[in-house]
């Protein structure tokens, strides 16, 4: 079992409200994690912090056995790792195609001067970032609309475009935050069969997601977070079980 993301210790606070309390977590290669835990537990803080958007106040993040801590959030992309947003950040008025090849990448090649100076290089990696869009979205599903704008696609196959971007950086550890939230129908199983198909490749992947019943289908394992805190670690079914962890949820 390869850990391609490990966390230790982390520890983030808002003011008095604490997002992240000394969690322990790893993820492992070809896994798919469920997140789950009511509003307000901390799950997008993790993903955040992960991802460097937000700072720890303590702890080790190591992806790819490197830790990863002091880097900015570019230079985490770059070594592989991906994520969704909650709300899906997609231009609207661009196609499914150009928010593909307007994802995270490395633009440091595309500074003005390579594109007066050497027109042919900047040309040839646009073709590479072309080609990889399309074999991305042949891997989920997406082929057909590749050109229509996010705009007038459904709601469930925008969802699979954020996929699909956070898929641009050749993602060893994806992080996805609620990618069935608002999604209905045939979507589900769309959604459900390429989150399998990137873990089949090796990928790490942890899922944040309220539909239980699709995490349950989906997920190898799931943790449960409560007020910054991993409860609980195990099979889903078992989670779903446990009433305490049941009333935490909803509250009652
Ligand atoms: N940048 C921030 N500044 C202050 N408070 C924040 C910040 N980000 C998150 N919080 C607070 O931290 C807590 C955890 O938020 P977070 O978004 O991580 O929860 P969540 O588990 O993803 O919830 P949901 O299921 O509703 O998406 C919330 O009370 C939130 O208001
Ligand atoms: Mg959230």
């Amino acid at each position: 079992m390869v850990e391609v993301l490990k966390v230790s210790g982390l520890e983030k606070r808002f003011g008095g409200i604490v997002v992240a309390d000394n969690i322990e977590l790893a993820l492992v290669e070809g896994r798919v994690l469920g997140l789950i835990g009511p509003n307000g537990a901390g799950k997008t803080s993790f993903f955040n912090l992960v991802c460097g958007v937000v700072k720890p106040d303590a702890g080790s993040i190591v992806l790819n056995g490197q830790e990863i801590n002091s880097l900015p959030i570019r230079e985490r992309a770059r070594m592989g790792l991906a994520r969704t947003w909650q709300n899906l950040r997609l231009f609207q008025s661009l196609s499914v195609l150009d928010n593909l090849m307007l994802g995270p990448r490395d633009y440091s090649a595309d500074n003005l001067l390579n594109v007066m100076l050497r027109p042919g290089h900047v040309a040839e990696r646009e073709r590479d970032s072309r080609d990889r869009a399309f074999a991305i979205l042949e891997r989920t599903g997406l082929t057909e609309i590749a050109h229509s704008p996010i705009s007038d696609i459904t709601f469930g196959q925008q969802k699979l475009v954020g996929v699909a971007r956070a898929l641009m950086n050749d993602a060893r550890c994806l992080l996805l935050d609620e990618p069935m939230a608002g999604v209905e129908g045939q979507a589900y199983a769309l959604i459900q069969r390429v989150v399998r198909d990137i873990a089949a490749s090796g990928v790490a992947v942890c899922v944040v997601e309220h539909n239980v019943a699709f995490i349950r289908d989906l997920c190898d394992e799931g943790v449960f977070m409560f007020a910054g805190k991993v409860l609980a670690r195990g099979s889903v079914e078992s989670l779903i079980a446990d009433p305490l962890l049941t009333e935490l949820y909803f509250g009652t």
